[in-house]
């Protein structure tokens, strides 16, 4: 036919209002122009964040009614540990536990759950079970991505002071998203972010513009030198974003990614993967890497996976759930032995993963919800699933691959490929490289999309990337750009062709978007969260 069939429709309906732009404009004004604080429903589309903003499928608001609110061990807590292990560790995605708790095999055959759900140990990768859950935490369920950074960082802050008094650390990455750098800089430590920014954007006689699928990687011969730089004593971990969201949402490969720990490894420093989007960046590599076409998402994941000795991961992306996050490290690995302590004779003294279930229980509850609702559990149980589904996530990335091509076409500089949860502006180019790094003008492009045409996209360029407070070796590492995250399973054609029309007519409009100035809050730690601002 030409078109293709359609894959889902929709179940539940939200309606906006018709909102004016001089409404808009009072609402900017009443609101420091301050977009975090500007409220969404005066809004068209609301494109800040893909971040616990998806729209569920009917199979995890069912899920839901399954939920189990017990403070200890509720029947959640055994199915989501048990999907982490489907999709990311065993590669054939069973979907046994929660097939039981839907077929209500609880009830009738107390026996076989309690030999094949509640009784069951398991040991040597992320997901520890049963006793071995008891003897050697390893996975930690939290409410979402930054609490399993901050837990990471609130532990390992007084056992790095307590062994290495007054250092400093760097923390190097293909790019940390913006609470990870906050968290590493609170620590006291420097974050750094190790892409190769040349390949990014189409800067103007540079030459080194390429149509790489994945842009996400980190840049190797960085790293190498930064490590030499600062020397491997003061690296005590590497991390790895996929996709890598501050880089423009972009792919990294599983070549990149096993060359990284393998470098990490060489120096023995546990390399942790950022895992918001793990999902999608499995689909990239799927689509785009030699030797993977023929593997399923969780095939994929099984391999990404295993190069990693800590996975800290928000769920609230690619868990398909409006809460949710989780803290892992490989049982016994690297990240264990490196950061527990050791008698002489070999026996445990003081495990890494004891330290971080009683700061998980102090800050965010007991390990079997860690801050979840029993139905978030379960909603996530279920969307661990659905991301894992080619079909549905064939269908994402296109939506978003569909919106930036219709802007390139329109001459609206975004970067290509589109990344896998939205588009990014190239604010430098969009305003012909006029605008200095103090203008902020990328911020005020995002609040001129609020006021003109109630569509909030994101920042994360000079504003939020606190540009002018960074050293100049830090600014190399800024990507100016201006986000539209893609809500998953919520937008239709319609939503992106109004996008679309709209950013394309604020592009030939560019000279009247006015630059921006900081009114207060210049300085504060993530200041695009609580600055005021000005045109
Ligand atoms: N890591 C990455 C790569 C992220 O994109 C985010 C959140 C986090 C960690 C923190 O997770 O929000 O659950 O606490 N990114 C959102 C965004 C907020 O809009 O990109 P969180």
């Amino acid at each position: 036919l030409g078109v293709e069939a359609p894959k889902s429709w929709t179940h539940v309906v939200r309606e906006v209002p018709t909102v004016t732009q001089e409404q808009r404009r009072k609402a900017l004004e009443m609101t420091h122009y301050n977009e975090f604080a500007f409220p969404a429903g005066l809004l068209y589309i609301d494109c800040l964040s893909d971040s616990g903003t998806t729209s569920m499928t009917d199979t995890q608001w069912s899920a839901m009614f399954l939920a189990d609110e017990s403070y200890g061990r509720n029947k959640g807590y055994y199915v989501l540990l048990d999907a982490f292990r489907d999709v990311w560790e065993r590669g054939d995605n069973q979907k046994r536990l929660i097939n039981y708790i839907k077929e209500g095999v609880d009830k009738d055959d107390v026996e076989k759950m309690m030999n094949e759900v509640y009784l069951v140990d398991y040991e040597g990768g992320f997901i520890n079970g049963g006793k071995y859950q008891l003897s050697r935490p390893n996975t930690f369920i939290v409410p979402q991505g930054r609490c399993a950074e901050a837990l990471l960082f609130d532990v390992l802050k007084p056992l790095f002071a307590k062994r290495w008094p007054g250092k400093v650390f760097t923390i190097p990455s293909n790019a940390h998203f913006d609470t990870t750098e906050g968290n590493i800089k609170q620590m006291g430590n420097v974050p750094r972010n190790l892409f190769h920014k040349e390949i990014l954007f189409e800067v103007p006689k540079s030459g080194k513009y390429e149509k790489n699928p994945f842009k996400g990687d980190m840049d190797i011969d960085k790293l190498n030198q930064l490590i030499e730089a600062v020397g491997v004593e003061n690296v005590p971990l590497i991390y790895s974003t996929v996709t890598n969201n501050s880089v423009c949402g972009q792919a990294v490969s599983m070549k990149n990614i096993r060359e990284v720990s393998k470098i990490a490894h060489k120096y023995n420093i546990p390399f942790v993967m950022d895992g918001a989007r793990w999902a999608e960046n499995c689909y990239f590599i799927k689509m785009n890497e030699e030797g993977y076409g023929d593997k399923s998402i969780c095939e994929i994941a099984k391999e990404m996976f295993s190069y990693f000795d800590v996975v800290s991961a928000s769920l609230k992306k690619n868990g398909h759930a409006n809460m949710g996050g989780v803290l892992a490290f490989r049982d016994k690995g690297l990240f264990w032995q490196k950061f527990s302590e050791f008698n002489e004779d070999g026996s445990v003294k003081t495990d890494i993963g004891h330290l971080l279930k009683v700061r998980q229980i102090s800050a965010y509850g007991n390990d079997s919800y860690g801050g979840m609702s029993g139905h978030d559990i379960m909603a996530l149980c279920q969307g661990m699933y659905e991301e894992a589904r080619f079909d549905y996530q064939d269908e994402r990335v296109r939506q978003c691959q569909y919106l930036a091509d219709g802007l390139t076409a329109n001459g609206v500089p975004v970067v290509q490929p589109a990344g896998g949860h939205g588009i990014y502006i190239d604010v430098d180019k969009f305003f012909n490289y006029k605008r200095g790094h103090e203008s902020f003008a990328g911020q005020a492009l995002s609040l001129e999309m609020i006021h003109r045409y109630g569509i909030r996209c994101s920042e994360l360029g000079d504003f939020s990337m606190e540009y002018d407070l960074k050293t100049p070796e830090q600014q190399k590492e800024v990507c100016n750009v201006v986000r539209l995250a893609i809500n998953r399973s919520q937008f239709s054609k319609q939503h992106m062709d109004y996008i679309i029309a709209a950013l394309t007519q604020l592009y030939k409009d560019r000279d009247t978007v006015p630059n921006l100035k900081i009114t207060f809050g210049h300085t504060l730690p993530m200041r695009h969260f609580h600055a005021w601002a000005e045109p």
